[in-house]
């Protein structure tokens, strides 16, 4: 609480606080009771701390009603706020505890789509995408060591134009699959080499990024949920080391451990299961540890 305001202004302010607080006494569900009381106590003690002025208050009012115009079934503007405020990232973090060296998660964003196309281990799931191929392998094991057989791998990742397959007005499913670990834990697919591209930046979102001098790009990632019977779902990406957006992504998803590096192959290169590639192409391993359900 600041203090240039006099005890009695201090006092009015405190009791409406307490007044607001106790208006949730009755609520028979604890849970809920819990998180509105500190809601209150928080925002209060922002709105005290800063001196909110009655325009700032408005303004503020002005920008959440856009979000809401803008929110629909394909665009979800306060996920994105929760995202470039580091929230989502918060959560995740609180909801997917460190366990043993199981692979961390990050943020989901708003680009997953339900009923991928399947494929066999060693297919692509480029189609139409443009962008550079990208062999793509590793091993799924459990916290013990043990392989992890037949987990459900959904992957997912934009063009080379910095666009999901859904961001294309053609109907495109592109860039997108999902396949499933073979009796060792091992999986692999062609996709492209990612590339860096900027969240929705046309809203009240991108408005505020650019009010405030920050960047709407993303480092560039390849998405990832993995589920298996047992085991903790994870949603992770994996990042390109070396890319000069890791330290700046603009929903703090990188973390250290999720950096891989992705090895550029010369034109004419041998690929790993003899496919025919034009031009140059990357290769990444990935191996992830999945963490057991319920810790
Ligand atoms: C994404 O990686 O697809 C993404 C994540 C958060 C916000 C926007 C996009
Ligand atoms: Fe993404």
């Amino acid at each position: 609480m600041t203090d240039t305001v006099s005890a009695e202004q201090e006092r009015r302010e405190a009791d409406l606080v307490e007044r607001v607080a106790r208006s949730f006494d009755d609520c028979t569900d604890p849970r809920l009771k819990q998180l509105m009381t500190s809601l209150v106590h928080h925002l209060h003690a922002f709105v005290r701390e800063v001196r909110l002025t009655e325009g700032e208050w408005a303004k503020g009012i002005e920008f959440l009603t856009a979000a809401g115009h803008i929110t629909d079934d394909k665009r979800q503007e306060f996920i994105l706020l929760s995202d470039v405020l580091g929230l989502s990232m918060q959560t995740i973090g609180i909801n997917n505890e460190a366990y043993g060296d199981a692979t961390e998660a990050t943020v989901f964003g708003p680009f997953f789509v339900e009923n991928s196309p399947e494929i066999s281990l060693g297919d692509s799931i480029s189609g139409v995408a443009s962008g550079e191929p990208c062999w793509v392998e590793g091993t799924l094991s459990d916290s013990d060591g043990q392989p992890v057989a037949g987990a459900r791998i959904e992957v997912w990742e934009a063009d080379a134009e910095g666009l999901y397959d859904v961001q294309h007005d053609d109907g495109r499913t592109a860039a997108r699959g999902h396949l499933f670990s073979d009796a060792e834990g091992r999986y692999s697919f062609w996709g492209v080499t990612p590339t860096p591209y900027p969240i929705p930046y046309d809203g009240p979102v991108g408005k505020m990024l650019a009010a405030v001098g920050r960047s709407p790009m993303r480092a560039s990632h390849l998405h990832f949920m993995v589920s298996a019977a047992g085991q903790r779902t994870l949603v992770t990406h994996i990042f390109v080391s070396g890319d000069e957006l890791l330290d700046s992504d603009t929903v703090f998803g990188v973390k250290e451990s999720l950096v891989k590096k992705f090895e550029r192959q010369a034109p004419g290169s041998p690929t790993p299961d003899g496919r025919a590639v034009d031009g140059s192409w990357s290769r990444v391993s990935f191996d992830i540890v999945l963490a057991p359900a319920g810790t």
